[in-house]
């Protein structure tokens, strides 16, 4: 795919968690530029570099801290529009600028589980972007909504996709050890989480048992078929700020050696050879070591976008369990985002929003 010249990029939400990784993850984009900036309206009017409580360890870029952060509203905005703000804002916000025309290329919940709307993992199910060809938005006026899964997810479903595609999953027991960043800033309280894990996230368990059946399930037609697997999580919050851990057992359709699965995590590179920037090399990554994968350790793997999988071995009630390792707000957020609107490039599914953009 040839791009001349970078797409200009909104991001709503700029000034959460998820806004800032935005930022670091498209600076220096070779195909995306962040063009327009849009918060709360806390927010709207200041300068970023006085909305945002910067909290990540990448510098916040000085053009990015000049800009001016404008309103939750599609006029003046980028065709391209990455959402990272809660469920009930989104519920609002996405349609409104896919109804302008925008790709909205979305973190959000609220429309992960709608029919028509595809919740896609680029090494998972690429094809489930055909369903923006049934929004009305994308008849009328072009504009659509594609989502990325719950942060908790997303680590999983990485690693249980090739396992699925050679040996069909037909049970799964999730149980998550979430970081606190996945509670946007300022989060969980210190007084909450320090020295305690707490057992229970608000929708978390349910979002991650729908939403894996959802990415691991078959188009077929215009309608996705979830996976016919059980499933069972658990999810806790623990005293990390990034990084999500999910120990995970699995009964299996048919007979699978150790070196079988490991064969298969080795040998998984669905997105081989299309050069999306950033798409990491080898999406499953294993650790040979009995006590890793480790958040401080390993979250960082493939830049962030790699699921580190460890401990795998049988379980005296399903087949086999392990460990799985992912970044919750690279791999699980903002990175996923990117690399979907990457896939929808290479597609060819943003030149009919970026041509209207340069057209404007
Ligand atoms: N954190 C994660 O690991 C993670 C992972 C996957 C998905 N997500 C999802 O991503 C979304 C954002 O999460 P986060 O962790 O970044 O949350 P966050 O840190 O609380 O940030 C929320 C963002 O939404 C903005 N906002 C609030 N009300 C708004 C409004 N009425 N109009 C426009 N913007 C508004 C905030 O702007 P102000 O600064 O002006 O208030 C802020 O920029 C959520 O849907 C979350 O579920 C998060």
């Amino acid at each position: 795919m040839a791009i001349n010249s970078k797409l200009p990029v909104g991001i709503l939400g700029a000034t959460g968690m998820v806004g800032q990784r935005f930022i670091q993850l498209l600076e220096n984009h070779p195909w995306f530029e962040v063009a327009w900036l849009a918060a709360s309206d806390r927010s709207s009017g200041k300068t970023y570099g006085e909305a945002a409580k910067w909290r990540l360890e990448f510098p916040l870029p000085e053009r990015i801290a000049q800009m001016t952060v404008r309103p939750n509203e599609p006029t003046g905005a980028p065709k391209i529009i990455f959402a990272s703000v809660d469920a009930p804002i989104a519920r609002e916000a996405e349609p409104a600028f896919a109804a302008a025309g925008c790709a909205v290329i979305s973190n959000s919940s609220a429309f992960r589980m709608a029919a028509n709307v595809p919740l896609v993992l680029p090494e998972v199910n690429a094809d489930h972007l055909h369903l923006i060809e049934e929004q009305s938005w994308r008849k009328e006026a072009g504009g659509y909504i594609v989502t990325n899964s719950n942060c908790t997810a997303m680590g999983p479903v990485l690693a249980l996709k090739p396992l699925d595609d050679l040996f069909g999953v037909e049970q799964i027991f999730a149980t998550s050890m979430q970081a606190i960043s996945g509670a946007g800033y300022p989060g969980v309280p210190s007084m909450d989480i320090l020295d305690n894990v707490i057992p229970y996230i608000g929708g978390e368990e349910e979002k991650m048992e729908a939403e894996t059946l959802k990415l691991l399930g078959k188009l077929e037609g215009n309608v996705v078929k979830p996976l016919g697997a059980r499933m069972s999580a658990s999810c806790n919050r623990v005293a990390v700020v990034d990084g999500h851990t999910v120990s995970i057992s699995i009964k299996l359709g048919k007979p699978a050696t150790k070196e079988e699965i490991l064969a298969a995590w080795a040998g998984f590179k669905p997105l081989a050879g299309k050069d999306l920037p950033s798409a990491p090399a080898q999406p499953v990554e294993y650790a040979t070591q009995d006590d890793r994968p480790q958040p401080r350790l390993d979250r960082n793997r493939g830049n962030g976008m790699a699921a580190t999988v460890g401990r795998l071995r049988p379980c005296n009630v399903l087949d086999w369990k392990f460990t799985v390792l992912s970044h919750n707000t690279v791999r699980g957020a903002a990175g996923a985002a990117i690399l979907n609107a990457e896939l929808l490039a290479s597609l060819g599914k943003l030149e009919p929003v970026a041509e209207t953009a340069a057209h404007a």
